[in-house]
């Protein structure tokens, strides 16, 4: 096994926390992905290129414009006192409309959880997995007044946004920098949402996506897969997808639900890990 060139890595993450596209993203991930790409005996110039083009694909990709946090939270804070329903919803939506993930989510928002969650008990925890914007769609998801949200994603001034965002919401929440690759989150929750992100980190890891559901520890599992590009093509991504997931579950003792939106394949999974208090 070669030996790691840690001044090689070194140089690679400090370039790329540099540069104003990546530098809220999680020092451990560009490190590991830097050394992976060391390890592949790639040049230092060419380890850096592909670095961040492995950190554009999984993730940066998919924010779309200046991710204003800051002037967010000021209009969060207004909208939030009255009428709550309606204009806090509106500029929810107009907010995730800056992540391609949640943006798409948008014109399902009202049916997705209603449908998907309609014939489940309360779920009083919920952990959300590479969360992106997603956390912002709770007041979609109809969970109890005593309902935990955890979220996990890899930019810390997102997380620190979602940190000051669960309040405003009324629900209590707890978001970390976390990267799932390395580090799968692993509490007992009543549900995991896995939302279009398998596809993302098997960009960097072939196994992950088998991996992070063998570390999962939830009575119920939302999987998603976007059916279109970011560039807008379907390509037979839906099938693609469907037969993945079929792989991905083979063997685990789920029973499964599936549901198709437009721009987006889910698969709920009854696991036999978790509890739910049905009461
Ligand atoms: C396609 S987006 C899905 C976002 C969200 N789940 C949704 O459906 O709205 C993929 C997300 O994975 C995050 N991500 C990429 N690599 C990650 C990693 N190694 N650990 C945690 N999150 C990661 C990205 O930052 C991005 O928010």
């Amino acid at each position: 096994m070669p030996i790691p060139d840690d001044d090689a890595i070194r140089e690679i993450v400090e370039s790329v926390l540099a540069s104003r596209k990546y530098q809220t993203i999680a020092p451990d991930l560009i490190r590991a992905i830097a050394a992976a790409e060391i390890s592949k005996g790639r040049s230092r110039k060419d380890a850096l290129k592909a670095t961040k083009n492995q950190l554009h694909q999984s993730a940066a990709a998919y924010q779309t414009g200046r991710m204003a946090y800051d002037v967010w939270l000021l209009d969060l804070h207004q909208s939030h006192k009255a009428p709550y329903a309606q204009e806090f919803r509106a500029r929810l939506r107009a907010i995730m409309a800056h992540h391609a993930s949640t943006a798409e989510r948008l014109p399902i928002l009202d049916d997705f959880y209603s449908t998907v969650l309609a014939d489940l008990p309360p779920l009083r925890s919920v952990l959300d997995v590479a969360c992106g914007l997603n956390p912002l769609t709770l007041p979609w998801m109809g969970l109890p007044a005593d309902a935990v949200y955890y979220a996990c994603d890899i930019y810390t001034d997102q997380i620190r946004f979602l940190n000051e965002f669960f309040p405003l919401a009324g629900i209590r929440g707890v978001a970390e920098v976390r990267n799932v690759l390395a580090h799968p989150p692993t509490q007992r929750v009543d549900l995991a949402l896995v939302l279009k992100t398998i596809p993302c980190l098997e960009q960097v890891d072939r196994s992950a996506g088998a991996r992070l559901l063998d570390a999962l520890n939830a009575r119920y599992l939302l999987v998603s897969f976007p059916v279109r590009s970011l560039g807008g093509r379907a390509k037979g991504m839906a099938a693609n997808y469907e037969a993945h997931f079929a792989r991905l579950s083979a063997g685990r003792d789920w029973s499964i639900k599936r549901f198709e939106f437009d721009g987006e394949l889910a698969f709920l999974a009854t696991t036999r890990s978790g509890t739910v208090d049905e009461g």
